[in-house]
This record gives C-alpha cells, structure tokens and sequence, in this order.
C-alpha cells in the first residue's frame, strides 16, 4: 500500500524531493514486510512541530521527528478490523535541514534516517525505554540505513571504468577475445570500484551474455548504461545492477553525443525511474551540466546525475575548456545542493581529468576510452594504476 506524504511546511526547496520520499517509505515499508499497511508522513515547520508536541507530548519544543501510531489513539471499537494504518510520522522540515548541516549528510540522507527512526517508533521500537531498547532501535536502523543506501558515498572519488572498447574489438572479429569480462576482473584488481557496460540496442560492442556474466563476477558494483528502451529496461529488471545510467542513445552515433534531454521527455524518464525505483535499482541520469536539467532530474526521482564532461574534454582553447568546466562546477555544486548524488565521464583521459577529480562534490569518475587505449600499450592493469594515481592525487589537493 503507498505512504503518503503531505507537506505543510513552508520552507520546502528545491532539495526537497517528494517522489524520492515516498519511494523510500515504499522501499521501507517493504523492507519491514508492512507495505500491506498505510503510512502517513506529515511534513512541517517548527513552529507546526512544536505545538503539535505541545499538545500531545507536552513538550514545548521543536523536535525533528514524531510518531503517532494508528492504534494509540484509535476507539477500541475498532478493535478486531482489517484496518491497515501504521500511523504517523511528523517531520520538521527546518530542523532536518539544520541537522544535515550539523551531521555534514546531504538533505536526502537527513530525511532518510528520520523516516527510518519514525518508522521504528511506529513499528513499536523505543530508545527511551530502556538501554536495551536503544541499542536495538540503533541496530535496526542501521541494518536498514544500509539498505536504503545500496550505492554508498564514499569520502575518495571512485573511479568506475567503462569495458565497452574490449568488446568493440572483439566484435571487429566476431571471435570470444578479448573478453570485456576479464577485462572487468583485472580493472578490479587494479583497484577500479565500478565497472560500466553500454548494452546498446545494436548491440555493437557489449552483448547479453557480457552483462549476465559481469552480473555474475563483478565484485565491486555494475553500472548498466542504457537508452530508456523497453527490451534493454527489461534486461535490467531482470539482472538488477547496482546502478543504472540512462543515455540518449541514436544508431548513427559514434559514441553518446550529448546529455540526456529529460525536460522534453519527463514522463517517459520518471516512468523508466519508477520501475527501476521498485525494483531497488538506483538511477543515474547523464546530463549536460545543465541546472534546468538537474532540478528536474532531482523532481523525478533521480538518485544520481552523470555530468557529461565531453564539452570540456574537446574544448580546444584554455578559454572555453574553463568555461566547460566551470559549468560542470557550478552543475556538480547545485545538483549536490539540491539533493542529487553527483557522477561525471566521458572524454576524460589522462590530462584532462585532474581538475575534474579534484572537485568534491563529485562521487565517481566514468572513464573508458582513454583506459582501454592506454592498455593496448601499457597493459590494462598499469592503465588503470596511472589513472588511479590521477585521481587519488586530485582528491588530496582538496
Ligand atoms: N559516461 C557515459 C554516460 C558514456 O556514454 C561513456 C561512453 O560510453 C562514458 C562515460 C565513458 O566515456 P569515455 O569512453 O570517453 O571515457
């Protein structure tokens, strides 16, 4: 049964994504085998918390979060009826947005642990009985903190690499080698965190059985790149990668050209978001760095963006590659504003991704082409060493 959410307070922004709550509440409900029941979640200000407190709690205080059980206050003539309401759950909006701050956790992850504490108190936990009951409300909530974060932010940028340019080659033959999925295990063992297939609706490179095996072998986490295609979103469904990262994608195209439009196809988009959403699979969307973009990339439910860095890496001036990469600074820093977790790739090779990898609003790296290349000559396994080096350097210059 879906939760509901109403927003009373005031100083809701854009960092406040109401889809990506409820799918959370959703997710929750499911982890903790209720979502056959309602839940209701309130959202206000302090000044609405605080006497709503006053009058039930009788605490004249602004608080972060309350829970109202359903069964708390319901006429005992109730009593015996298929009635499947959890209760409620009352959020301050303001003091959740002062506590992210406090916490040093965005927005999103503020809220995400106080839904999880309100659920527990309706589901019966209690921190304030007893020392016992703490320690196993926080144990709880961490078990499911985990699970809502099913792609977890690191404090270094990861450095994902894209195998799809083994696959081009072995394609060129028709023949089994090379073979991108041991292509996957040594970039691994070099240290990448992430491994990123394209299956294409062509299939030009990366092939099912790539996929199925990579789902199978991969031990860090599989980003499946992807047009917003039914068979591919099957495909998906179906093999549940850690994340997906949904492309524009056109036949003629040598590589992806540009962003993701998602102003000119919201709806398509959010479907595609909401499927992969129930079935536990975070998205990305590759966007240019675009704040109109992000904000409704952040309104339909994204979990992450991936700023496309293309402009920047073909730029052929210092003027222009500095005007490309302030407009990917400015996009990184407002999309992580609002809420969004932030990705960048494409173009980025071993000159050029400095910069890029210094900026610490930015989670992970997509970087391919350069790497396979690279390999042909140095071996794949020095390739990613060298561009790991880059990396990790950038991230002390922070
Ligand atoms: N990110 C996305 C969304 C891409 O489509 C690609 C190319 O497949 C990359 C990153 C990697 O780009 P490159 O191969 O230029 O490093």
């Amino acid at each position: 049964m879906p939760s509901q959410l109403t927003n009373h307070s005031r100083s809701s922004g854009r960092d406040l994504n109401e889809r990506r709550l409820l799918a959370l509440a959703d997710r929750l409900l499911q982890e903790c085998g209720v979502d056959d029941h309602n839940l209701s979640i309130l959202l206000v200000s302090d000044e609405e918390i605080r006497t709503i407190n006053n009058r039930y709690r009788h605490k004249d205080q602004a608080t972060n979060v309350l829970s109202f059980p359903f069964a708390d206050g319901a006429d005992p003539a109730l009593a015996g009826l298929p009635i499947r309401e959890l209760g409620d759950i009352i959020i301050s909006v303001e003091t959740a947005r002062r506590e992210a701050l406090l916490y040093k956790q965005t927005f999103h992850e503020r809220m995400t642990w106080l839904l999880v504490h309100g659920l527990l108190h309706l589901l019966g936990y209690d921190h304030e009985r007893s020392a016992e009951e703490e320690e196993a409300m926080q144990k709880r909530e961490n078990q499911l903190l985990d699970k809502m974060n099913t792609y977890r932010r690191s404090p270094m940028t990861r450095l994902a690499i894209n195998v799809d340019h083994v696959a081009t080659i072995r394609q060129a033959r028709g023949i089994s080698e090379p073979d991108p999925v041991t292509a996957a295990a040594i970039c691994e063992l070099a240290g990448a965190a992430g491994i990123v297939v394209h299956l294409r609706e062509d299939r030009r490179h990366i092939q099912d059985r790539d996929v199925r095996l990579l789902r199978q072998t991969i031990q860090t986490k599989l980003n499946l790149e992807m047009g917003a295609n039914k068979e591919i979103i099957d495909i998906a469904l179906e093999l549940k990668p850690d994340l997906i990262t949904l492309v524009p994608e056109k036949r003629e195209e040598l590589t992806t050209e540009g962003g993701l439009d998602i102003i000119s196809q919201t709806k398509k988009i959010a479907k595609v978001i909401e499927k992969m959403h129930k079935a536990a699979i975070p998205v990305s969307l590759f966007l240019d760095p675009d704040p109109k973009q992000l904000a409704v990339a952040m309104e339909i439910g994204a979990t992450f963006v991936e700023l496309h860095t293309g402009r920047y890496c073909d730029a052929t001036d210092d003027d222009l590659r500095q005007h490309e990469f302030d407009l990917i600074a400015a996009a990184a820093e407002e999309g992580e504003g609002m809420g969004l977790r932030i990705c960048a790739g494409h173009g980025l090779n071993y000159q050029n991704t400095a910069p890029i990898a210094a900026l610490d609003t930015i989670e992970e790296l997509s970087i391919g082409h350069a790497i396979i290349g690279r390999a042909i000559f140095t071996g794949l396994d020095k390739a990613v060493r060298d561009m790991l080096a880059i990396v990790r350097q950038a991230d002390m210059l922070l």
